[in-house]
């Protein structure tokens, strides 16, 4: 079973000019990109998530503001996470039911390992656990 972890991904610039961060399949991204999406304009009361993949695998870059992720495996193990740095991505495998809080008018990249289909997610928590 695979962890969650952070990327450290490629950033280029420098101060007086502004970055641009990479994030890129086979070098720093471990698995091949298939679907890119992005989450904005969620208000700081939201909860959004609540779902575990069944074989879709992610990289979540929080592009602006500050999101905290909250994630639990099959075992209940529970682990929380902070993105605020636009040059740093969180792994997330498949089978870990994830809750996202966004702050500061947070953007979240998402980079996916398959299309959407609605047959991979779990919504039903007890689901999850079983
Ligand atoms: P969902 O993944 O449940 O978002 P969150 O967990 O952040 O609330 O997706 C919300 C809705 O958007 C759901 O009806 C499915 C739809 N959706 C697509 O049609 N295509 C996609 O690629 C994604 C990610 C979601």
């Amino acid at each position: 079973m695979q962890e969650p972890y952070l990327i450290e991904l490629q950033k280029i610039g420098e101060e007086e000019i502004g970055y641009i961060s990479v994030a890129q399949a086979a070098s720093n991204v471990p698995f091949d990109i298939k679907r890119v999406y992005w989450i904005y304009q969620t208000p700081e009361t939201v909860e959004r998530g609540n779902h575990a993949h069944k074989n879709t695998l992610q990289l979540l870059i929080c592009v602006r503001g500050k999101i905290k992720i909250t994630l639990e495996n099959r075992h209940r193990k529970i682990v929380e996470f902070v993105l605020d740095d636009p040059n740093q991505g969180l792994f997330i495998p498949n089978y870990y039911w994830r809750k996202l809080n966004f702050f500061d008018e947070a953007i979240c990249l998402c980079l996916s390992s398959s299309d959407y289909s609605e047959e991979d997610y779990i919504r039903e928590y007890q689901e999850f656990l079983s």
